[in-house]
């Protein structure tokens, strides 16, 4: 049987969260040697507790530090090539235990001011905690937050909307949307045609037909909540606003590179 159907029946008997405990216990095994060493060598870095890190990640310290680092500048990159970052509000959405926002305000100097939300109580007490220089709030799964009509000049979510519903797609669109000033950028990353193969065939029926595939039977927004974006669902999500780029990375070796979406509230 192929992995994507094993997953599919695991998923129904409701045994993946049992699969899921596994997995991080053997990720957290698997990695002791160099998780340990960067410890030793990086004492000053703060290390959320390993199932924050696996929930949003996975457990590889240097993976979850100076990889996600470099991964801040080549997204900064790709923000700056859309809108100068001077005085600026960045908001990172479903930022999970600070990963990437973390490294802005030492990446980004021009009187930039950093936000950091998401749905997760424990990773946001976490950030709240330990991250200095960034503002957190925790917000529900349903798409609500407190800020006002047009605050953030730039809004970034990487992997959360392959954690959420249909509905919610449309949802949290809006709500991003509402908050986003004239002018503002908005880059989210989905699961696209990198993906196709790890879908069963019915599923890749329903992405060639333009279908958002959505992998639920446990709670929305968790890790195992999965869902895959064809081209033709993020344009028509993204109808109200301009599409400034679709980047496909291609995909090398074991790494499947989500697609990245930017777009502009004209
Ligand atoms: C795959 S993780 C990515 C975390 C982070 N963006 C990163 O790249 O390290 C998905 C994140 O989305 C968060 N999330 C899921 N649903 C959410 C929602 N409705 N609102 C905000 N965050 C949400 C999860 O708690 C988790 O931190």
């Amino acid at each position: 049987m192929k992995k994507q159907n094993i997953s599919s029946v695991l998923r129904k008997l409701k045994l993946i969260y049992l699969a899921d405990w596994m997995r991080f216990y053997w990720q957290q095994f698997k990695n002791r040697k160099i998780n340990n060493n960067f410890v030793k060598e990086n004492p000053n870095v703060k290390l959320p507790p390993d199932y924050l890190i696996y929930e949003s990640f996975r457990i590889n310290y240097p993976k979850y530090y100076f990889t996600s680092m470099e991964g801040a500048k080549e997204l900064v990159g790709r923000i700056e090539k859309h809108i100068e970052l001077k005085n600026k509000n960045i908001l990172d959405w479903g930022c999970g235990p600070a990963r990437i926002i973390r490294h802005f305000p030492t990446i980004v100097v021009n009187d930039c001011n950093f936000y950091g939300t998401d749905y997760n109580k424990k990773t946001i007490a976490w950030n709240i905690r330990n991250i200095e220089n960034v503002q957190f709030n925790n917000n529900s799964l349903e798409a609500k937050l407190p800020y006002k009509d047009n605050f953030f000049d730039v809004i970034y979510g990487l992997s959360v909307l392959t954690h959420l519903s249909e509905k919610l797609h449309y949802e949290w669109f809006n709500e991003l949307y509402r908050v986003l000033n004239k002018g503002g950028i908005l880059l989210l990353t989905t699961q696209g045609t990198n993906f196709e193969n790890k879908l069963t065939e019915t599923e890749q029926r329903g992405f060639n037909n333009d279908k958002l595939i959505v992998r639920g039977n446990v709670l929305e927004g968790h890790r195992t909540y999965s869902a895959f974006h064809p081209k033709k669902f993020m344009e028509n999500l993204f109808k109200e606003a301009e599409i400034l780029e679709h980047i496909i990375i291609p995909v090398s070796g074991d790494w499947i590179p989500q697609d990245i979406w930017i777009v502009k509230k004209p």
